[in-house]
């Protein structure tokens, strides 16, 4: 009875406890980009009109109308708001107007969107020239590398060449895999868009495969360590070489900036060493060889008693005879 009356408190509680953070979570923030662009809807009916009306002109070729365009950026800056809200910046707080401008203590539009320039500005912190800088004020080792690159020095030069939003998508902000970046590098390194080096697909996806199967053997350096101090085994060697191998691992996405290929997988390599090595300073000694069960007879075996019988059978027969 006690027992019953103890959980029915705890679920009385955790109820209370869901409830509070759910309203403390409603119209949570007080930064009025995130208010405002939040409750943009791509979906209202004026929209879908607009919407219909656009395609039918693009079907008759004809241009879109002044309407049209703004129904764009309006449809942009939600869509852009639904992007954003699940990334893992919008986890980090890294809200709209740090990479904007603007005004986020300010409720009114004109007032909030003072100061923010268009992307096609070239003065705008989101023009693509200046978005390296812009990225880099948090993320300074990946510009430091990107700053060597081949890439930013094309970049500057305002040639056709990738800026961090071009890998990575506003406002996703995702890291792609290794297969699509296969497809991705080769929107400029192939022979139609005449950028060379022309094996980079390939190479980038074979190169972030290698990451992968060692993220792989680091985590299984780590589980026979873990089993060999179990046995009383000196582990203070080998964890201090999966150590190393992490740390070198950990610098590797940073370093894929510089897009040095020779100097990226140089050093996949050598961590990779790293955690060989200690898998093999714990591994276990082979085990000795065990005696084998005793084995039932298989049809082999019983077709063959079955006809040394039958020979028996047949001779005692003929003997008796
Ligand atoms: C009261 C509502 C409201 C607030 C507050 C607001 N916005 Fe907007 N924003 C809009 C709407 C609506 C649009 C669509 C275009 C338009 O109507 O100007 C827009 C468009 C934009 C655009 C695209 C501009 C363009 O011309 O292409 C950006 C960038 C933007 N907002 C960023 C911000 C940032 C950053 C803040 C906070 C500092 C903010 N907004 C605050 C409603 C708001
Ligand atoms: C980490 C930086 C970053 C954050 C955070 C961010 N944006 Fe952007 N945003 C960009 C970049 C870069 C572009 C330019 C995209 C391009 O070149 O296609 C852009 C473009 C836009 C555009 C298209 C209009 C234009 O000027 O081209 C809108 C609208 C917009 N952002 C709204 C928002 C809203 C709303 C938020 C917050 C919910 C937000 N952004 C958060 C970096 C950011
Ligand atoms: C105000 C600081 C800030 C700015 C500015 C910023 N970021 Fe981030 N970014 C973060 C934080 C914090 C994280 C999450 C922790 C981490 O991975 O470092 C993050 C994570 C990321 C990730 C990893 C996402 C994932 O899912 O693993 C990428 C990619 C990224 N940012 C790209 C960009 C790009 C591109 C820009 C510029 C358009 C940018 N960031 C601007 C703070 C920032
Ligand atoms: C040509 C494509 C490309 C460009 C340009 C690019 N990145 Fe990346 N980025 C990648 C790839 C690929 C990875 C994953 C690398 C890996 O796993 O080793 C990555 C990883 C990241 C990460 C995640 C790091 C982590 O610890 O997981 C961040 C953050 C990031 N990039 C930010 C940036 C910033 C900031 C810029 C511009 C200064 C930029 N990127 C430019 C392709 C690019
Ligand atoms: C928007 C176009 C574009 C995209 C996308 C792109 N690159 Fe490049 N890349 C260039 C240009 C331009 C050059 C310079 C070519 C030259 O003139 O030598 C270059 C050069 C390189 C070089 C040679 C650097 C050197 O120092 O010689 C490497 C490596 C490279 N890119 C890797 C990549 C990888 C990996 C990806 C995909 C993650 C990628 N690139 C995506 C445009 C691009």
């Amino acid at each position: 009875m006690e027992l019953k009356m103890f959980r029915k408190f705890i679920v009385a509680n955790l109820v209370l406890i869901g409830l509070l953070l759910f309203i403390s979570n409603v119209g949570a923030s007080d930064n009025s980009c995130i208010d405002c662009h939040k409750t943009l809807s791509p979906f209202i009916e004026v929209q879908k009109q607009f919407n219909q009306i656009r395609i039918q002109h693009l079907e008759k070729s004809v241009s879109c109308s002044l309407e049209c365009h703004e129904d764009r950026v309006q449809q942009l800056a939600t869509a852009n708001y639904l992007q954003w809200s699940e990334s893992t910046h919008a986890l980090n707080d890294v809200t709209c107007e740090i990479c904007h401008g603007g005004n986020p203590a300010q409720p009114a539009k004109e007032m909030a969107h003072a100061g923010i320039k268009k992307s096609t500005d070239t003065e705008s912190p989101v023009y693509y020239t200046n978005v390296p800088e812009t990225c880099g004020n948090c993320h300074s080792k990946e510009l430091d590398n990107f700053d060597n690159s081949m890439h930013y020095k094309k970049l500057k030069d305002l040639k056709l060449a990738p800026t961090c939003t071009t890998c990575h998508a506003p406002h996703t902000f995702e890291v792609l895999n290794p297969v699509e970046f296969r497809n991705f590098c080769g929107n400029c390194h192939s022979v139609y868009k005449k950028v060379a080096p022309y094996d980079i697909p390939l190479d980038a996806e074979y190169l972030l495969v290698k990451v992968n199967k060692l993220k792989f053997n680091i985590d299984t350096a780590n589980q026979d360590i873990f089993w060999a101090e179990k046995e009383g085994v000196d582990v203070t060697q080998a964890k201090k070489h999966v150590n190393d191998a992490l740390e070198r691992m950990n610098a590797l996405a940073p370093m894929w900036h510089e897009f040095n290929l020779t100097h990226f997988e140089a050093e996949v390599d050598y961590a990779n060493s790293l955690a060989l090595k200690a898998r093999e300073m714990v591994e276990p000694s082979p085990t000795p060889t065990q005696t084998e069960p005793p084995r039932t007879p298989g049809f082999a075996g019983l077709y063959g008693i079955v006809s040394l019988l039958a020979v028996l059978l047949i001779k005692r027969n003929q003997e008796h005879k």
